[in-house]
């Protein structure tokens, strides 16, 4: 009986434990410039939980083969996201997911370089392995999801109470002696997750 008393005060203490009032999480603010993201192309949002920030770029139509210029065939965009939170939190990007519609031709090698990072009086800069996407002859419209799990965590502050969030990305594709063609569907967007792991900070 005791020792049943005694796991229901635990319990009830886990569930006693605060939450985060998700009202006081915000995206303050976005700019972003880059090849990737003309202006007026990409749009962010929090999940209600804010346990994900999505991010669509609209305008990514990379495209490879003669004439195309190093501009053409590579994509990149900087984001600088301002991300309001309250006192006695903090969180961690602990993974970036992307979506997209792709279509790479036979032998066509695509490259995505993802880079974050969380500016404060202790800058850290996390690099996310490069994904390979290959592609083999007649692949057509195929998702890709790539699930990047971030190796060192990125925390914010205790102290403050809006971060500096840049994300970096860049796509690429190469090919050797092909004729010009877009890989990206033109009517998808490029779409990047940002998981975040909320934790309070310790009194
Ligand atoms: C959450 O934050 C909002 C805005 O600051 C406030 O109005 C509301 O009372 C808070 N809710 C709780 C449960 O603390
Ligand atoms: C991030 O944390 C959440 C919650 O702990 C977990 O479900 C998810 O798998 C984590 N993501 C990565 C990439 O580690
Ligand atoms: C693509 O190919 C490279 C080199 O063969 C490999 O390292 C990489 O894992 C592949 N990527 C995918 C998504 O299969």
């Amino acid at each position: 009986m005791r020792g049943l008393l005694r796991i229901f005060a635990l319990l009830s203490g886990a569930v006693a434990q605060t939450q985060l009032n998700t009202s006081e999480v915000s995206i303050m603010g976005a700019s972003y410039s880059g090849n990737g993201c003309p202006r007026g192309t990409v749009s962010t949002s929090f999940s209600s939980d804010r346990m994900i920030i999505t991010l669509s770029f609209d305008a990514v139509h990379p495209f490879i083969g003669p004439g195309a210029t190093r501009s053409d065939s590579a994509k990149n965009c900087v984001v600088h996201l301002q991300v309001k939170y309250p006192s006695g939190w903090q969180f961690v990007i602990n993974g970036t997911r992307w979506h997209g519609l792709f279509t790479l031709a036979d032998g066509i090698r695509a490259q995505l370089y993802t880079l974050f990072e969380l500016v404060s009086r202790d800058t850290q800069v996390i690099n996310v392995p490069t994904v390979t996407l290959n592609g083999t002859a007649d692949v057509s419209g195929q998702l890709f999801n790539a699930d990047l799990p971030v190796l060192d965590e990125l925390r914010s502050g205790c102290g403050s109470d809006t971060i500096l969030v840049h994300d970096r990305w860049s796509l690429s594709g190469t090919k050797e002696n092909v004729y010009q063609e877009e890989w990206m569907a033109g009517d998808t967007p490029l779409i990047q997750q940002l998981e975040l792991k909320w934790k309070e900070c310790k009194r």
